[in-house]
């Protein structure tokens, strides 16, 4: 049964003075119209948009996962008409090395023109004088972690960095070898690869980077643009008295203390039914059963 309290506590990313709680918010879904998984325009309802990020933040989250190719620039846009001026404790993830097609299409752009410009759009559309954290998001292969090297955009960030304009680096969409070149020029505060009960990739990488004490962030921490949909899920959530998504989010969040969870929702409702996931205590007997809808267990 759901319990009462918070269960699942608070995060600090390594090395500095942010502590986040392990609960978040990813703020992907508030672009575009209902139903659109490009990610492009405007909300069909942008004071339900407002709504969602300001009951997020009453409700205790202070990690809000973001880019500025959302949209574009109207996720950060919406962020910062929400929640400008922000609370000292709220911590903004946002990430680089994309840009938008007019077709809506996602093209890298990893040169340092494309770096430094993007992190100025961040800093405008957010209306801030430093990012928080940037992740490097790696677009050798657009929908998984491929093998190149990221040294030249890395130098980029660490410079932006020095510079005062971004206090801390993170990485997305990226390779075990990448991370650890990634570390021997910067400092790795998070990593933020595609994983979840069905998407199980990363097991070993997570207990590596737990290890080190830094944070991974499970993006599609639902499935994506399709949430999942799963008798085995479905039957698990009704014998905890739960959704399928609670128990998605709960399993996440037990499946490691370095997991810190940025589920999507554009509705207020889907977004009062995630949080509750931080309460919920999915019990050792179940957990074989949900593994098994990845394949197997850790
Ligand atoms: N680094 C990267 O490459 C990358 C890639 C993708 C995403 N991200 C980040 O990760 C965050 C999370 O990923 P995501 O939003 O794409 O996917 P997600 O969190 O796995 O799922 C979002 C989808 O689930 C639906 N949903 C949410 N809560 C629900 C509920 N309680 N019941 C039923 N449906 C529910 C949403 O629809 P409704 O709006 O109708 O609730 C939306 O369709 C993003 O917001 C973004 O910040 C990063």
């Amino acid at each position: 049964m759901i319990e009462r309290t918070d269960r699942v506590g608070s995060f600090t990313l390594p090395g500095t003075s942010m502590t986040v709680n392990r609960m978040g918010y990813g703020a992907m879904q508030l672009a575009g119209r209902d139903g659109n998984k490009l990610v492009w325009g405007p909300p069909g309802d942008v004071d339900g948009a407002i709504a969602v990020l300001r009951e997020a933040v009453t409700s205790g989250v202070n990690h809000i996962d973001t880019a500025d190719f959302y949209g574009p620039h109207v996720t950060n846009q919406i962020i910062r008409k929400a929640l400008s001026p922000y609370p000292d404790d709220l911590v903004i993830v946002t990430k680089v090395s994309a840009r938008r097609g007019e077709d809506g299409s996602w093209i890298p752009a990893f040169s340092r023109e494309e770096l430094i410009a993007a992190v100025h759009d961040n800093l405008r559309n957010l209306g801030l004088d430093a990012l928080d954290v940037v992740n490097l998001r790696s677009m050798f292969s657009i929908h998984e972690p491929a093998e190149g090297s990221i040294e030249a955009p890395m130098t980029v960030l660490a410079e932006l960095q020095q510079k005062g304009l971004v206090r801390h680096i993170g990485l997305s969409n990226v390779t075990p070898a990448q991370i650890a070149q990634a570390r021997r020029i910067a400092p790795i505060v998070c990593v933020q690869n595609q994983y979840n009960l069905v998407c199980r990739a990363d097991d070993a990488l997570i207990a590596d980077l737990a290890h080190d004490g830094i944070a991974y962030v499970p993006f599609f921490p639902l499935g994506g643009f399709t949430p999942f949909q799963s008798d085995t899920l479905s039957e698990v959530a009704a014998r905890l008295g739960a959704t399928p998504m609670q128990v998605a989010l709960a399993w996440l969040l037990q499946r490691s203390p370095n997991i810190l969870v940025i589920p999507g929702t554009s509705s207020v409702e889907h977004l009062r039914e995630n949080l509750q996931a931080s309460r919920l205590q999915v019990p050792s007997e179940v957990i074989a059963d949900l593994d098994s809808i990845g394949g197997g267990p850790v």
